[in-house]
């Protein structure tokens, strides 16, 4: 199965998405800088740039830059003004980001710290950046949790929080998992089900990045 859902994935992406130089040399650019092969696939990365566009996001902050693809087709979306802030642990990986960005001509727009997010992101609050519009949540998963409480913190009614991997090849299902990425995940959905603040769903997906999920939780209000 995993082969046929990653020709789908080539299908959709041939037949439904512009080719596009700058996105193709920043997965390039991660493979030779010996990155690991985890970005968004290019369907999933334009759902993120539609959801962006849809909701009118003007402030995104994204968890965990890799290679800066996904912040690509988020910044993308943004309108004149818009900012992209997008927190990365590793320097190696936001030095190849930068070099992606810049190729695309997001510098003006995105901004990459560095730094482990638990710490990068009470500085955002300090900062007075909140609240932001839309959440990408895509690093270490034992941490996911934390992120969320993050997001909401830092979001306003109507905000929209994404949160990649949960679903991990049905992995999540097992609760006794020594695994502390499937904990993460499962300790997320808790907080999902517990949180008034949000409305939620997690839709599973099959394609390039085999069998995973995406969380859409809005933020409750106006
Ligand atoms: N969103 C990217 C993929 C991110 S992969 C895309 O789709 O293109 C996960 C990233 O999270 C990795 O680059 C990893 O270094 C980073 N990461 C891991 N732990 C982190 C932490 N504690 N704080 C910030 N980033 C972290
Ligand atoms: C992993 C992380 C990701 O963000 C992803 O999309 C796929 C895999 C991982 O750590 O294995
Ligand atoms: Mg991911």
């Amino acid at each position: 199965m995993r082969e046929q859902w990653s020709a789908v994935d080539r299908h959709i992406e041939e037949r439904l998405l512009p080719a596009d130089d700058a996105l193709a040399a920043a997965l390039d650019d991660s493979e030779r800088a010996g990155l690991p092969a985890i970005a968004v696939s290019p369907p999933q990365g334009m759902l993120l740039h539609l959801l962006a566009r849809l909701i009118g996001a003007r402030r995104i902050l994204e968890i965990g830059t890799l290679g800066g693809y996904s912040a690509i087709w988020l910044a993308r979306a943004l309108p004149e003004g818009g900012r992209l802030i997008t927190l990365e642990n590793e320097a190696r990986h936001a030095e190849v980001a930068r070099g992606n960005l810049a190729r695309a001509g997001l510098s003006d727009r995105v901004e990459i710290r560095i730094g482990p997010a638990l710490e990068t992101l009470p500085r955002l609050a300090a900062e007075g950046l909140a609240p932001f519009d839309l959440f990408f949540i895509d690093a270490d998963k034992p941490s996911n949790p934390d992120y969320f409480d993050w997001a909401v913190k830092l979001s306003r009614p109507g905000s929209l929080i994404l949160v990649d991997n949960v679903v991990r090849e049905g992995g999540i299902l097992d609760a006794a998992s020594a695994d502390a990425s499937i904990q993460g995940v499962r300790r997320l959905y808790d907080r999902l089900a517990a949180e008034t603040r949000v409305q939620a769903t997690a839709l599973q997906t099959v394609g390039l990045k085999g069998w995973d999920g995406l969380v859409l939780a809005r933020v409750v209000g106006p």
